[in-house]
């Protein structure tokens, strides 16, 4: 009793200073994570996806979801129980950074130094460009690795992106990863020489710094997924990336229209200013009007999966997809994954989504395109390894990097069809 007015004061005073604290007007109300227990096959996780709620985690009969109040009602509505799940232990807090116990995580500023420090060691296979802002004005950045690296030379070309979402920081950790593996092995190690020399490799390592900084600021893990950029007219803030690319955007019940929802598609394709950028980027890579990317992989977590597109339906072939696309995607997909341990599948075999990065890459441009969710398997420790974890678990996608490299000049041999659809193969 005695306390009470006190707190209000305290709380009225921070809110004149302009200090929001949890739940006062004008936060939103916050997530929580929440176990679905019945959704057992890629129809019924569909229709919870279809509420606005973010899938976490598929097991046989059951979700774990990221949801707010009104998504956990209406998942209730479809008849399934619904139950909060406990996160990891909440480390010491760090305000602004990563906590003490997880320092081995990169923050935005300690990637680009990393990026800095890898490039000035190796100038002559990597190099660092912009291209583009974030919402908030943070440098977007692309590197580089390749022999002759500031020619544009005719080689197969490979794109690697990570961390479209905030919170899946192992991402960020998987290309500081894959540059050191590519550089610290050039002129050591034989195989990784001659694909440097024979492909023209670019690593974006943070599609999304904003949401990453915004998910590490608070003292303690905030589940952010989008990025950062206010919503007109509303108080929820950011777009959920990839629900955001111009590829049958929000055609399928497969992202939400609702500022409130984590997967938020935006008010229009490439809305957000980070897909903009990759797409214009990725656009600027037809030369004579063809695209050179070839493969690429867009690096998340977690679950443990290598998935291959369309994920807007459910369907194996669709337009653009035919049976030999298919089977090539499969085949090289379920090659990586033996290597990694990681299940293989149609993304939509997990659950619809739409406007996902995946789907434009191969809708757009045929570029042999995969989603990796990364460790762990479940949702202890979900999207918060400690960072023990990140030295085996980036290095646990070494073969099936330099796997997808290797096929990248012509997917389709994986299946015996290179003289089918590669051209001429020369003999040396
Ligand atoms: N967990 C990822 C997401 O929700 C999976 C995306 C896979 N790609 C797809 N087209 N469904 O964004
Ligand atoms: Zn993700």
């Amino acid at each position: 009793m005695r306390g009470r007015p006190i707190m209000v004061l305290v709380v009225l005073a921070l809110s004149c200073l302009g200090v929001t604290t949890a739940g006062a007007s004008g936060e939103p109300p916050p997530s929580g994570r929440y176990r679905v227990q019945g959704p057992s096959d890629p129809r019924e996780r569909s229709a919870v996806a279809a509420t606005g709620a973010v899938i976490d985690q598929v097991e046989a009969a059951s979700v774990v979801v990221t949801a707010g109040e009104a998504e956990v009602e209406a998942i209730r509505r479809l008849g399934y129980t619904v139950t909060t799940v406990q996160g990891p232990p909440s480390r010491e807090a760090s305000p602004f950074d990563f906590p003490v116990a997880d320092s081995g995580y990169h923050n935005y500023a300690e990637t680009i130094a990393e990026i800095d420090r890898i490039v000035a060691a190796h100038p002559t296979i990597a190099r660092r460009s912009g291209y583009g802002t974030s919402a908030e004005g943070r440098a977007l950045v692309v590197v580089k690795i390749s022999d002759n690296v500031g020619t544009d030379e005719n080689e197969p070309e490979v794109l690697f992106t990570h961390h479209q979402h905030a919170r899946e920081h192992l991402s960020v950790e998987m290309a500081l990863y894959i540059l050191h593996l590519l550089t610290d092995g050039y002129g050591v190690d034989r195989r990784i020489t001659s694909l440097v020399n024979s492909r023209e490799i670019w690593v974006m390592p943070d599609l999304n710094p904003d949401g990453g900084e915004y998910d590490i600021s608070g003292g303690s893990y905030r589940y952010w997924r989008k990025n950062r950029q206010p919503n007109a007219g509303s108080a929820y803030v950011g777009t959920d990336l990839n629900r955001n690319w111009a590829y049958r955007w929000g055609c399928c019940g497969g992202s939400s229209g609702l500022t409130s929802s984590g997967s938020y598609r935006g008010p229009a394709p490439e809305s957000a200013p980070e897909v903009r950028a990759v797409a214009n980027w990725v656009r600027r890579r037809v030369v004579g009007g063809v695209q050179q990317i070839r493969a690429a992989i867009d690096w998340h977590s977690y679950g443990e999966y290598v998935l291959w597109p369309y994920g807007f339906t459910y369907a194996d072939t669709a337009p653009g997809m035919t049976r030999d696309d298919r089977d090539a995607l499969a085949a090289l997909g379920a090659n990586m994954a033996s290597t990694n341990g990681y299940a293989a599948r149609q993304s939509s075999d997990l659950y619809i989504a739409d406007g996902a990065i995946d789907d434009w890459m191969w809708g757009t441009y045929k570029i042999f395109v995969y989603t990796f969710e990364m460790y762990p398997i479940t949702a202890s420790p979900g999207f918060y390894p400690p960072d023990e974890q990140i030295r085996p678990q980036t290095a646990r996608n070494r073969e099936a990097v330099l796997r997808l490299l290797e096929y990248a000049d012509c997917v389709y041999r994986i299946i015996g069809r290179q003289s089918a659809y590669c051209g001429v193969t020369r003999t040396p």
